[in-house]
């Protein structure tokens, strides 16, 4: 069995990687941490434990934090929907989660697994950042941590050069990549590239039939209609979810290493991932980034999931 700790904003995309985690057989989920990011905290936490509960699970989901470090929450919620769940009326109300915060559930659990356990993140950095900062040592004993979020090559999501995960709380991204963590990045570029699913091949899924996969495809259905309007994709795209997969087997992607620094400065400045491709900083790389990826292998492992 390998262990998992998953850091997520839950809304629609989240939800998937959380099933794809969550049924696999070699994997544990020690904890599920929840930050605000697509969401308020209170909606993704309810999105969180609903997710679990449908699978059958019993991982412990933690609430974090309810803000990014130094700015104010500006939610997605015009991406993934008011309740971040499509708005298809799932009653996302009532369920409690686990006691303790996440930045502690994220130390005691890392340093309980020191060497054997892979950190996933789905959402802002800001939990984890928050656990860095109090105890740096952390950073040591995570074995490796995949992260979903900013951009390897290419355009951003929410400024032309920026992807929501990192703008959300760059100050947070800053401190996560600047650990000395083994990291690997998987960012948007790669979701649109490899994890897009028009109309017809996200019915492919929803045919399968059973509650998870008509779950895994319904929950989109604001992201379907934002990511072809807004995104100018031919349908929903799975970020998460594809971060996940490699997560799950690194062998999904292709990667390489280099240099990554967050900027954290307003506007067009704000929360881009500033890859030093050529190495012309001198400096040493500290981050894997997802160059390519199996379309095909992903799909297979997100169909088995809710099969
Ligand atoms: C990221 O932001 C959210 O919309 C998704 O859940 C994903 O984590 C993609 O930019
Ligand atoms: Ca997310």
């Amino acid at each position: 069995m390998r262990n998992f700790i998953i850091d997520t904003d839950t809304a629609s995309d989240d939800a998937v990687a959380l099933v794809m985690a969550l049924r696999q057989p070699d994997i544990a989920v020690k904890a599920i941490t929840v930050a605000a990011g697509n969401v308020p905290l209170p909606m993704a936490l309810q999105n969180a434990l609903y997710t679990v509960e449908l699978c059958g699970a019993d991982a412990p989901v933690h609430a974090g934090c309810a803000k990014p470090l130094l700015r104010e929450l500006e939610t997605a919620q015009v991406v993934h929907g008011h309740d971040g769940m499509g708005d298809i009326g799932l009653a996302l109300q009532g369920r409690r989660p686990a006691d303790g915060h996440a930045a502690d559930v994220l130390r005691d659990v890392i340093a309980a697994n020191a060497g054997d356990i892979t950190l996933v993140t789905l959402g802002p950095l800001t939990n984890v950042a928050l656990a860095l900062l109090r105890e740096p040592a952390l950073a040591r004993q995570v074995s490796r941590c995949y992260i979903m979020g900013g951009i390897g090559a290419g355009h951003g999501n929410v400024t032309p050069t920026a992807e929501f995960n990192i703008w959300m709380d760059p100050e947070a991204a800053k401190i996560v990549f600047e650990s000395g963590m083994n990291m690997t990045m998987v960012g948007w570029d790669i979701s649109w590239k490899y994890a897009t699913f028009d109309a017809e091949q996200a019915d492919e899924i929803r045919r399968i039939g059973t509650p998870l996969a008509e779950f895994a495809v319904d929950i989109q259905a604001t992201l379907a209609e934002f990511s072809k309007t807004e995104n100018a994709l031919p349908g929903f795209d799975l970020p998460d979810p594809i971060a996940m997969a490699a997560a799950i087997d690194p062998a999904i992607a292709e990667y390489g290493e280099f240099r990554v620094d967050v900027t954290t400065g307003e506007g067009l400045e704000r929360g881009m991932t500033v890859v030093d491709v050529l190495g012309v900083t001198k400096r040493k790389p500290q981050m894997r980034v997802a160059a390519s990826a199996d379309r095909q292998a992903f799909v297979d492992m997100l169909k088995r999931s809710v099969s």
